[in-house]
């Protein structure tokens, strides 16, 4: 039993957890970096972590196809449901839930969250997931700002953090290294970065500073590349 995930490039990566697929934030259709088509994928859940286009994405089609259960905030599992989607479980910031071989807890995020024709998203969200197989614990920050309360996630013990390094849209690089020292991953992971011009990052640069200005360890992806923990 193990963990391992594969960046699809921006905040999509595809996640065995423990012989179990899941997703986060399925964007592959119009991703410039995605490194695998909707059609390809597989999925048991979709974790989503709010309604902008770049991470509600292909959601839609994977699960109707797959028949994957989507997790989402209440509006996004709401709205999801009305599109055909038979399995959906809303979960909002506080809650936690045994989804059978992983625990969701739902977290807060600073960001806005809305649907692509601009309707309602609900707030935004990061997520913690707790393997049930081996206890080891990820953080899905979704797309923030930095916030303090990221010290209380962390106290949680975090074996990995996907956090958002773009900047403009969400923290960028310097910020980000102040929410490794709040979060104490023990892995760090980029996203919501070089996908397009605005959001350019070097990730070498960032991934110097992590390893010299706090103690976890980053580990930057190419897309499509897989990296398996320990
Ligand atoms: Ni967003
Ligand atoms: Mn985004």
């Amino acid at each position: 039993m193990s963990i391992s995930f594969t960046w699809l490039g921006h905040s999509a990566f595809a996640v065995n957890m423990d012989g179990h697929p899941v997703l986060f934030d399925p964007f592959l259709t119009n991703n410039p970096l995605a490194a695998a088509s909707a059609e390809e994928v597989s999925a048991e859940i979709i974790f989503l972590s709010h309604a902008h286009g770049d991470h509600l994405g292909d959601t839609v089609t994977i699960a109707r196809r797959t028949g994957a259960r989507v997790v989402a905030n209440f509006e996004i599992a709401n709205w999801v449901a009305k599109q055909g989607v038979k399995d959906t479980h809303g979960q909002n910031p506080g809650g936690s839930f045994d989804h059978g071989f992983v625990v969701a807890k739902w977290t807060i995020a600073f960001h806005s969250s809305s649907f692509p024709d601009g309707t309602y998203g609900g707030q935004p969200n990061g997520f913690v997931l707790t393997s049930k197989a081996s206890g080891q614990r990820l953080y899905f920050a979704g797309d923030t700002a930095l916030f303090s309360d990221m010290k209380l996630i962390g106290d949680m013990g975090l074996d990995v953090a996907f956090l958002p390094i773009g900047d403009n849209f969400t923290m960028g690089p310097d910020d980000s290294l102040q929410a490794i020292r709040l979060l104490r991953p023990r892995i760090v992971v980029p996203m919501h970065y070089k996908t397009w011009p605005l959001i350019d990052q070097d990730a070498g640069t960032w991934a110097n500073r992590v390893s010299s200005e706090t103690d976890a360890q980053p580990i930057v992806l190419d897309p499509g590349q897989t990296y398996r923990l320990e």
